[in-house]
């Protein structure tokens, strides 16, 4: 299976490349040294990955053309609007109105949308975010694989598996053969094209050591490379941006600094965005969003949260529900409702409509088998498949139960790509 389409090199002016799409021209930031016009390449988050022999360029486009344009129409179809619904209040349309026109919505119209009850008002609210999904984004959906290297972490956070308070977790860090191993299957054998690194903070891998990994994955299979090992410190960002990574994962996890505070003893919030902040000025592209249904939080906070991640230059929102762990000190919450989380990312969409990507996380995807399909029709257009050696994958246990932690790689990718099939999405992160 394949995440990206072939592009056609129409025009190199330094390190900026004109590519061509069926027609349609993008740009992108090229580090290869041997590129010139004519050849054929991969690119993802607008970086050139790599040329492809222009053989298998020709017959991989063939395969794409008729089905990119299949999709399309069906992507089309199921996110046409008709606002005159029956059975929702004047407010709602009038506010929907002006969304889909991309005209900014007032803190009052926003905090309406979050609190709308009504199933036939929902469902408008999410058509209207599926609407601005498809004119801005069309009908790509971008795929990207996880590998969760470690889940040792030298953390506290009072919601999370992994932190260090729980000593009920067997704990396991990948060797550097064994994160080959598994970035080599999931670029080499499943095509993944690009692929997210994750650990929680631990201080047992030596950066030179992380760096060295993302070296070699880079050399000797392409791929964009997020980093998501939580606060490496400023300069450990420049580090593993030098050795070929171009992506931070990275949460703020809340806007809202005494609720930080609260579940992050001893953390500070300021520190985290700083990280995040640096990650964006070295050129790292940001992956952030927060954490929904933390103790206290209210609507208004979630709102900042949106808007957070907007001002951090998200390339992707990762918004999702906190999802009580029973070994930690939180675990008497109670986690937010699959609706509310699908309003959420709506109105993520409405605030972000032209922009950022927005993820479905396995988190909701926990909290409803059906979250899936139901946030791809409400603004959401990007997916994370688990790529994590299943002999490890049940001991990444940021919250109970994780969706897909018992499934293949196979298994997830073919489930992933018969939804968007069905929903008329291609598997790329291109909107051409
Ligand atoms: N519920 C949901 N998400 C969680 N995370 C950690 N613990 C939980 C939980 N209990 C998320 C955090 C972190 C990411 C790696 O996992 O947002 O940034």
């Amino acid at each position: 299976m394949c995440y990206a389409i072939p592009g056609k090199v129409e025009k190199i002016e330094e390190k900026t490349v004109i590519v061509d799409y069926f027609g349609e021209k993008r740009k992108a930031y090229n580090e290869l040294e041997d590129l010139s016009c004519g050849d054929y390449i991969y690119a993802q988050g607008g970086f050139v990955i790599k040329k492809i022999p222009l053989f298998e360029a020709e017959s991989i486009l063939n395969v794409w053309k008729e089905e990119f344009f299949n999709l399309q129409e069906t992507d089309l179809k199921l996110s046409r609007l008709n606002l005159k619904e029956k059975g929702v209040s004047r407010e709602l349309i009038q506010i929907l109105d002006k969304a889909i026109e991309s005209k900014p919505l007032k803190k009052e119209e926003l905090l309406y949308l979050l609190s709308i009850d009504k199933d036939e008002e929902a469902e408008l609210f999410f058509k209207a975010a599926n609407f601005l999904r498809q004119k801005y984004h069309k009908n790509s959906c971008c795929v990207h694989g996880i590998i969760e290297i470690s889940n040792y972490c030298r953390k506290n956070c009072g919601y999370c598996g992994i932190s260090i308070q729980n000593r009920n977790l067997r704990r396991y860090r990948m060797n550097r053969e064994e994160i080959l191993k598994a970035a080599y299957e999931a670029i080499e054998n499943y095509g993944f094209k690009a692929l997210v690194l994750q650990s929680g903070e631990d201080t047992g891998y030596d950066i030179k050591e992380l760096a060295g990994i993302i070296e070699e994955i880079k050399m000797k299979w392409p791929a964009l490379i997020f980093i998501s090992f939580g606060e490496i410190g400023l300069d450990n960002l420049e580090v593993l941006y030098k050795a070929g990574a171009r992506g931070m994962l990275m949460r703020f996890e809340t806007s809202n600094p005494q609720i930080y505070k609260n579940i992050h003893p001893g953390q500070d919030l300021n520190s985290r965005i700083e990280h995040i902040k640096r990650a964006y000025k070295i050129g790292y592209l940001v992956l952030t969003g927060g954490l929904v249904g933390l103790p206290g939080q209210t609507n208004e906070d979630v709102i900042n949260d949106i808007f957070l991640a907007k001002d951090l230059h998200a390339e992707m929102f990762s918004i999702g529900p906190f999802l009580p762990h029973p070994d930690t000190a939180m675990a008497g919450c109670f986690p937010v409702k699959e609706k509310y989380m699908a309003k959420v990312l709506a109105l993520a969409r409405l605030i972000d409509n032209d922009n950022a990507k927005i993820l479905v996380t396995t988190a909701l995807e926990t909290l409803s088998s059906k979250a899936r399909k139901k946030v791809l029709l409400a603004g959401a257009n990007s997916l994370m498949l688990n790529v994590t050696p299943l002999e490890y994958r049940e001991f990444y246990a940021i919250y109970p139960n994780r969706a897909h932690a018992q499934e293949t790689i196979e298994t997830q990718i073919n489930e992933a790509i018969s939804l968007l099939r069905s929903l008329g999405r291609a598997p790329t992160d291109l909107s051409i």
